[in-house]
């Protein structure tokens, strides 16, 4: 694992012989997607290992002992933006019963490279905003305009950047260089950091289209 300043790097031969999977132009939706399944609960353990915990009494059959817990008096908010983002999420529930999903619905002016949005509820729902933490969750960080729309709409209504950890499949240094200059305080967790952006706004050598890919609509 690689980690420089606040993005860290998954290093390791599984996530990189899944990843060569998810690149080939070849693999088809199913295989597509159960490489990324692979990778995603890597990524999430990682990116879970800043939440607070706190010990409980715990009796195992031999003894009575303690544990470390996640807190219970958080609040975890998973957001997946739409569609790849879609990807993630259910392994995230899933390891995360209790988190509350808010969808960010986002889609990205092919002329401008700008999101615009089209679904986003989650205005007011935060009451208790030191203890709300948050898992941005979109499989390619390319320009970065979404990912930093995605953040701000959680900074705004007072979530502190620290507690905000965006998740990654694959970024390029242009999206990297946008979040973290926006947000010296916000994680990243990705498998990969790719060699840059083509003039159609598309990660280099990336791997297309994450949601044609996964949704099978190419
Ligand atoms: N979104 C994608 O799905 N792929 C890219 O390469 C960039 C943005």
């Amino acid at each position: 694992m690689e980690q420089i300043q606040n993005v860290t790097v998954l290093n390791h031969p599984l996530i990189k012989t899944n990843l060569a999977v998810l690149r080939d132009k070849n693999s088809d939706c199913e295989l597509f997607n159960l490489a990324l399944k692979r990778i995603s609960y890597a990524l999430f353990y990682e990116a879970s290992k800043y939440l607070p915990t706190e010990t409980i009494k715990v009796q195992t059959p031999i003894i009575d002992t303690e544990n470390e817990v996640i807190k219970k008096d958080i609040d975890v908010i998973i957001a997946p933006v739409l569609r790849a983002g879609l990807v993630f999420s259910d392994i995230a529930q899933w390891l995360l019963p209790f988190s509350h999903v808010h969808h960010l619905g986002m889609y990205r002016n092919e002329e401008t490279l700008e999101p615009i949005w089209y679904y986003n509820k989650m205005k007011g729902k935060f009451k208790n905003l030191d203890k709300t933490y948050v898992f941005i969750l979109d499989p390619m960080l390319a320009t970065g305009n979404s990912g930093y729309d995605a953040v701000h709409n959680f900074v705004k209504q007072g979530i502190d950047e620290k507690n905000i950890v965006f998740i990654s499949l694959i970024c390029a240094p242009e999206g990297i260089k946008k979040l973290t200059g926006a947000y010296k305080n916000l994680k990243i967790i990705t498998a990969q950091v790719d060699l840059k952006l083509n003039e159609r706004g598309y990660i280099v050598p990336g791997l297309g289209d994450a949601g044609d890919r996964i949704f099978n609509t190419l």
